[in-house]
């Protein structure tokens, strides 16, 4: 997987334009953010943006000169705006004021931010930051939409909350986390755009009773990072997650679910109109067949051994699966996960058969580096066509790996190709693809 995919702000020149308001002091923590994805973060300061937070910050956090002033000779022959300007690969504002807003839209040159802007050709994220009413204002609005329209600028925020101009409502620069993944998405391929994916993840919890439930392992880290390098590239996503700890990605519509038959529908809801669907979610196979409505006391001695009797889920994957074999359902691609324990290849390819899919992933959750919890996953892709065993890596390189093959298949989609069939560096039959790598 490339490195562009996986890290797309990796060894790229991203120019941080910090103007003057108080959500400057937010710019230091989005230096730091950014520079820790791999960033070469050039900071561009108006002289407002100086009032507000010291060059010597930025300088330290991105270990390079701050521009201020392109009309002082030592700085201009030092950094050069034009120099700069060329160097971008992306241009963050943040935060955007409305007054460099309005310069900036009026194609103004008239500090060293403008001029960078002005004179660059990468793309340019704003980040706005203001009062209420100046972001109400229909001046604002208008300079804004131009500078999309016109300039193709994206823009990331603003949220609503306490302003420190203390008005109530929308203004809030945009968390430096969520600039990241703005500025993140920018650099990606947008080969989803337009695409509707729905991802569970995660455990499902089947209540015992009031207090207790029976659950798994799952720690949702694989399907989290498949619904964000979706979103990353362009899709629009639904994540449908059992009990997790972890934050949704950003600019993804989040479903909380409990139990397997309340992932089921949401799922079997969502899917009507999902292009892809993949199941990285642990259901519960197993639900204590009755709830008790009280807490069950121990009765101590022989008396206190207690039996639950269980039924069974029911199975979201080969639901969906069915559906669409049977009904036609119009859903392109389906996706499922398999994690054994051995012979991984041949449990997947049962699961594909069986529960219909297009894609099963499987994963052998007895290594210690793989599967469960851990940040690293070694996977194979079984499919109609045969297997691609993979090395280990991040859950965040198997997620744009498993990206990938949806956009292959959405490409063939509607022609007779089967939709996920593997690349072309497989060999139907290698035998190589125990998960095992
Ligand atoms: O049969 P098994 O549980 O190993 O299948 C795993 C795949 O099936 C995963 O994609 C999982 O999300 C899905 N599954 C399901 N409903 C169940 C059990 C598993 O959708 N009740």
């Amino acid at each position: 997987m490339a490195e562009s995919v996986t890290r797309p702000l990796a060894g790229k020149t991203v120019v941080l334009g910090v103007c003057g308001g108080i959500a400057a002091y937010k710019a230091a923590e989005l230096a730091r953010l950014l520079g820790k994805q791999g960033a070469d973060v050039r900071a561009v300061m108006t002289a407002h943006a100086t009032a507000f937070i010291g060059e010597l910050t930025l300088q330290t956090l991105t270990g390079r000169r701050v521009f201020t002033d392109p009309f002082q000779l030592t700085q201009e022959s030092e950094i050069g705006h034009i120099e700069l300007a060329d160097a971008a690969d992306l241009i963050v504002v943040a935060p955007a004021t409305a007054n460099t807003v309005a310069r900036l839209a009026a194609g103004a040159a008239d500090d060293a931010l403008a001029s960078v802007v002005l004179a660059s050709r990468a793309p340019l994220l704003l980040a706005p930051s203001m009062n209420v009413n100046m972001w109400d204002s229909p001046l604002t609005r208008d300079n804004l939409r131009r500078l999309v329209d016109v300039a193709g600028a994206r823009v990331v925020g603003p949220g609503a909350g306490f302003l420190a101009c203390r008005w109530v409502g929308p203004g809030r620069m945009a968390e430096p986390g969520d600039i990241v993944e703005a500025a993140a998405r920018t650099l990606s391929p947008q080969d989803l755009a337009g695409r509707r994916v729905v991802v569970t993840a995660g455990p499902t919890y089947e209540p015992v009773d009031p207090v207790r439930f029976v659950g798994n392992r799952s720690s949702g880290k694989m399907g989290y990072a498949i619904a964000a390098a979706a979103a990353r590239r362009g899709a629009s996503v639904h994540l449908i997650t059992g009990p997790t700890s972890l934050e949704p990605p950003p600019g993804v519509d989040v479903s909380h679910v409990g139990e397997a038959r309340e992932m089921r529908d949401e799922t079997t809801a969502a899917a009507g109109s999902a292009d892809a669907v993949v199941m990285a979610a642990a259901v519960a196979d197993f639900r204590p067949r009755e709830v008790q409505a009280s807490k069950l006391k121990k009765r101590g001695g022989d008396e206190g051994a207690a039996t639950i009797e269980m039924s069974e889920n029911p199975d979201i994957l080969a639901t969906i699966g069915a559906r669409r074999s049977e009904r036609g359902d119009a859903l392109p691609i389906l996706v499922g996960f398999a994690a054994e324990t051995e012979d991984v290849v041949e449990n997947a390819r049962a699961k594909l058969a069986r529960k219909r899919c297009d894609l099963v992933v499987g994963n052998d959750v007895s290594a210690v580096d793989a599967g469960f919890s851990v940040d690293t996953n070694r996977v194979v892709f079984v499919t109609e066509d045969g297997e691609e065993a993979r090395e280990l890596d991040e859950k965040a390189g198997v997620a744009h790996a498993i990206v990938d093959r949806l956009v292959d298949g959405l490409a063939r989609a509607g022609s007779d190709a089967p939709h996920l069939a593997r690349r072309a560096n497989t060999r139907r039959g290698d035998g190589g693809g125990d998960g095992d790598g």
